[in-house]
């Protein structure tokens, strides 16, 4: 999603913009600009394309600003192709703005503004609030932007500038995220803590229609009226180096390696005297007791993790679960009220359909748990309960220490919710317990022998398509197997229950549709052999994972990555290893960019 950086302060403005917005790269952009005061005017560079490809541009054309007070952005394309002309800054005359976010509106705004003679360059609904501004501005910023946005529908934060306010930068904003960084005799705005680490760690975090002013004497907020309100600063505590690739090629193999401390992290502040304990999350026994349904919400690999939950806990705690896409929950008048728990997971804390659904679910009286990993996101702050995932920044676009921790969470909650329902006892719970927190050992073992995956790579860059397939939890990990690969290798592939093949999707299998199995249940462990002997039979080259002291007839598959022997109903955490490195070598192998896959966000913050 678009990416947002505004700086006033010493120092070169331009560099600042830059750097912040390299930082927001993980985001997915497909063209950037910057605008900057020079000599009291402003000076405006944009380029479709990367940043590289901006600093090429204003290198070429000796059109680099200098200046100390600026906006800029990394735009994702909503309205309109990713062009020069649709980069952002955009300007209304004496207003330039960069945007985040979908103005729902934009249509009937712009038949307004036509109408009294305005005219447009770009196919943006950007352009459209800054003619808006413009044509509404009376000389006093605050009032005009308070005026204005009033008129918008839909997502949006704003950095802006006016042109008789050279000293000032101010932002705006609803529903998309905003930060304003405050630093020594400098202020920044940016859509995430990244952009601005290197400065400063304090910031407050924008609210619904707030508005801020940064200006040479640091600060100001302001509510939706204009009037000055106090706000607390918040401290970022995240470690730089943990934002940086800390040696590795990509971000993702980093956050595939820090995936033993991000579990660590995570459950360890969440156990006492060996059981689980969410009482600092809101979630105590009593809590558990009331909840007849548990509703699972989310999108991409946050839903996937949302799957294991759901057979883990319908296993141990029996209760019923259901999980649903977000995008889908949100429009089909879902059936959630009192007496049922909706749990929201997302990593960044402000995907659009998962924050919606979530309103939705408590409109309609359900009690809403939030697993989130961003501190102080959207989701976070509405839910009713909330457990923090603590994978630390997750950078590349691919989800993998994020997706582990939800399901190290899942885990977590199903002990205790099984625990509290008297389905297990305390012996039982305090063993699941003492194997969860064995797991990063198992991770990590894996992490020191992991040539193998690299090896099968090599053996699908010329695929055409792919199918996972498994049963149980081994299907729900197919799931997340076959997105990670995907996304980021461009390979077509689908997941699918092992014995739903039969009933049209075998038809398929040829020799260049490679099968991945999962095969890591020991009950179900004949019945997958069975379905992977059916698509061998066909032709296809198959992969097992399973574990190494597993007897499997050498026969029946052509390659095989063993895992370590564990718990069953815990092996979805030791299994996804091998399936993301997979993914991350045939990225690699094919070229590809694999933290910032093409037409992908990180963080998808409109519909
Ligand atoms: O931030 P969220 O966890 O809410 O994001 C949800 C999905 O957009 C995300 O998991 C996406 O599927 C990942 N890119 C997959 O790797």
């Amino acid at each position: 999603m678009c990416g947002i950086v505004g700086y006033i302060g010493s120092r070169d403005c331009t560099e600042v913009l830059l750097n912040g917005l390299t930082k927001l790269e993980y985001r997915g952009y497909d063209s950037a600009g910057i605008a900057v005061f020079q000599n009291g005017k402003i000076s405006v560079a944009k380029s479709k394309g990367r940043l590289k490809n901006l600093e090429e541009k204003m290198e070429q054309e000796n059109s680099r600003p200098f200046g100390h007070v600026g906006i800029g952005h990394t735009r994702w394309a909503t309205h309109g192709e990713p062009s020069d002309v649709n980069s952002h800054p955009h300007s209304g005359g004496r207003v330039t703005i960069v945007h985040n976010g979908i103005i729902e509106n934009y249509k009937e705004l712009k038949d307004y503004l036509i109408s009294q003679g305005v005219t447009f360059d770009s196919d943006t609904d950007t352009e459209i609030v800054a003619k808006l501004l413009d044509y509404r501005y009376n000389g006093s910023p605050i009032q005009t932007i308070s005026a204005t946005v009033r008129d918008l529908e839909g997502s949006y934060a704003l950095g802006i500038i006016f042109a008789d306010h050279p000293d000032q930068v101010y932002a705006v904003r609803c529903e998309s995220p905003l930060i304003v960084g405050v630093g020594e005799n400098e202020s920044f705005i940016a859509s995430d803590v990244p952009a601005i680490i290197e400065y400063t760690r304090d910031y407050y975090l924008l609210e619904h229609e707030e508005i801020a002013v940064l200006s040479g004497d640091g600060v100001q907020i302001f509510d939706s009226f204009g009037t000055p309100i106090q706000k607390e600063l918040k401290t970022a505590d995240w470690d730089v180096e943990a934002i940086g690739k800390g040696g590795y090629a990509h971000f993702m193999l980093k956050e595939i390696h820090e995936q033993p401390t991000a579990i660590r992290n995570t459950i360890s502040p969440r156990i006492q005297d060996g059981l689980p304990n969410l009482e600092e999350c809101g979630i105590t026994p009593e809590v558990l007791r009331r909840f007849r349904h548990i509703q699972v919400v989310a999108c991409g690999t946050a839903m996937h993790a949302g799957t294991v939950g759901k057979y883990v806990i319908e296993k141990l705690a029996k209760i019923p679960v259901t999980v649903d896409i977000a995008s889908e929950f949100r429009y089909r008048d879902p059936l959630v009220g009192e007496g049922d728990l909706v749990i929201i997971i997302s990593q960044s804390g402000e995907t659009a359909d998962s924050l919606a659904a979530m309103r939705l679910a408590k409109s309609l009286g359900a009690k809403t748990l939030a697993i989130v990993n961003a501190m102080g996101s959207s989701i976070a702050r509405e839910a009713d309960m909330l457990i923090y995932t603590h994978a630390g920044p997750e950078i590349a676009v691919a989800s993998t220490k994020a997706y582990m921790v939800q399901i190290a969470v899942m885990y977590l909650f199903s002990f205790e919710l099984a625990f509290a329902l008297g389905q297990i006892d305390e012996a039982e719970c305090r063993r699941l317990i003492r194997l969860l927190q064995q797991t990063p050992d198992a991770i990590q073992s894996i992490l020191e022998h992991k040539e193998k995956t690299q090896y099968i790579a090599a053996s699908l860059i010329n695929a055409d398509s792919l199918l996972y397939i498994g049963r149980g939890l081994d299907y729900a990990l197919s799931m997340e197997g076959s997105l990670k690969l995907k996304e980021i290798s461009y390979i077509h592939s689908e997941s699918y229950a092992a014995g739903e093949l039969k009933h049209g999707t075998i038809s398929l299998i040829t020799d260049n549709m490679p099968v991945i199995a999962v095969a890591t249940q020991k009950a179900l462990m004949e019945k997958t052999i069975s379905n992977i002997k059916e698509v061998k039979a066909r032709g296809a080259k198959v992969i097992m994972i399973c574990r190494s002291s597993d007897d499997i007839d050498a026969e029946a598959v052509d390659l095989m990555f063993g895992l370590p022997d564990f718990e069953d109903i815990l092996m979805p955490m030791i299994a996804v290893v091998p399936l993301q490195l997979i993914a991350y070598y045939t990225s690699v192998l094919k070229g590809n960019d694999v933290d910032k896959p093409r037409n992908l966000a990180k963080s998808v913050t409109v519909e």
